[in-house]
Formats: structure tokens, sequence, C-alpha cells
């Protein structure tokens, strides 16, 4: 299922981390995952909503429903000296990265926006109140310190029900690419049982949950 051509343009100029290819295989995962109108699409790391717009155009067709996580307030990596820090982004009084407008605009532009909640808080935080056994998608691209990487996929991946899809971001097999905790936990879950391993595009890797 091919993405419309004005919503792909829409994503192609929305801010975000998401290169093109691998938002492309995002769209895939999230339409073979089990979502449904119970069991929605979850993504942990909104940003400006790029990689959102994907997992909502997969929603759309399976009437399901994204639920998008962040405290829009930007990780580590995203302020300087890091290359991440896009100053277009930040806050008029705090000076602070702020993507939340940004993500506003681009939702509401594309239509798509009553298929997704966006939650604007800690992911850890929220994910105490999100039952277990629930999601049909867990999308993991929040914050890539090793602390917050492996705190997501604690609290993440025991949301998902049996056959739905986890994706983990930025998954860099050479260090000099990238840091290493998405590394560190796909290499985890290539040795768990639970988890069956799916293609990785470019630094996307993809697990279904098994048991
Ligand atoms: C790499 S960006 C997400 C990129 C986005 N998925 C895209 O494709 O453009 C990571 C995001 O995680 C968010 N983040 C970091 N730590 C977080 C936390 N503890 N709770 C919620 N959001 C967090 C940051 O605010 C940032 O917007």
């Amino acid at each position: 299922m091919q993405i419309e051509s004005a919503i792909q343009r829409l994503i192609d100029s929305t801010p975000g981390f998401m290169p093109k290819n691998e938002g492309a295989y995002l769209h895939k995962l999230a339409l073979r995952s089990p979502g449904s109108t119970e069991h929605p699409l979850v993504e942990i790391g909104t940003y400006c909503g790029k990689s959102t717009l994907y997992l909502a155009c997969a929603a759309k067709v399976l009437s399901s429903t994204v639920i998008t996580i962040d405290h829009h307030k930007g990780s580590e990596e995203n302020y300087p000296p890091f290359p991440f820090f896009d100053q277009r982004l930040r806050h008029r009084v705090t000076q602070d990265l702020e993507t939340l407008d940004t993500y506003r605009d681009s939702l509401r532009l594309s239509g798509l926006d009553e298929r997704v909640i966006a939650v604007v808080g800690d992911s850890n935080r929220y994910a105490k109140f999100f039952p277990q056994d629930t999601a049909a998608f867990v999308f993991i691209d929040g914050g890539h310190s090793s602390i917050q990487s492996w705190s997501d996929f604690i609290d993440w991946s025991p949301k998902l029900i049996k056959g739905g899809v986890l994706a983990i971001h930025d998954v860099f097999d050479d260090p000099a690419k990238g840091g290493r905790p998405p590394f560190e936990i796909v290499t985890a879950l290539r040795h768990s049982r639970a988890f069956v391993e799916l293609d990785q595009v470019g630094s996307l890797a993809a697990f279904i949950y098994s048991s």
C-alpha cells in the first residue's frame, strides 16, 4: 500500500530523523502488524511527527490509532555539541528545544490527526499507566542514552500483544556511525527466544513478539 504523494511531500518537508527508505519500511512493518481498533500502534519519540506520519498512514488502513509519546523537549543528543540541534526549533522563551508546535502543524496538514493521540510527557512515567499486552506495534526512537534506551525497551516491549511488532531505530553495527544502546538492545533481542527477527533496513531493526 503506497503512501499518497501529498502526504509523502509533507513527510519529506517535516524536520526529523527518518530517512525515506527507513520510513517506507516503518510503514510496511506497521501494516503487517496486528493493529486494529483495540490494538494501537505505539511510538516513543515523536519529535516533529515525521515518523508519526508514516505510522498514521498505516493506522488509517488498519482502522487503528497511533499513540505517540514525547515530552517535546528533545534528547541530550538534540543539543550542542551534538550535530542534531535545530536552531529553528528553539522555544521563544526558554530557548530549549520545543517540537510540539511543529508536530501539531504537520499532523493538521496531513488530515490524519484523528488517527493519532499525542501524549506529551515522559515515556517511562506514562508506561506505568499503559496496560501490558495491548499494543500491536511498538516503535522505540526516544532518547538514545544507555539508560533512556534500555528503560524504554524494558517498559514498552511488554506492552506488545503476541504477534506484535517491535521496531528499534538507530541500530548501527559500526560504532563509528552511531551510538551503542540501540545496537546492544538488538543484540539482546537476537538472543531472546521471545522475539523473531525480521529484516533490518538501514538503521531500523524489527522483531515479532512470538511468545
Ligand atoms: C530521535 S528523536 C525522535 C525522532 C522521530 N521519531 C523522527 O522520526 O523524526 C527522539 C525524541 O525522543 C524524545 N525523548 C527523549 N527522552 C524522552 C523521554 N524520557 N520521554 C519522552 N520523550 C523523550 C525527545 O524529546 C525527541 O523528540
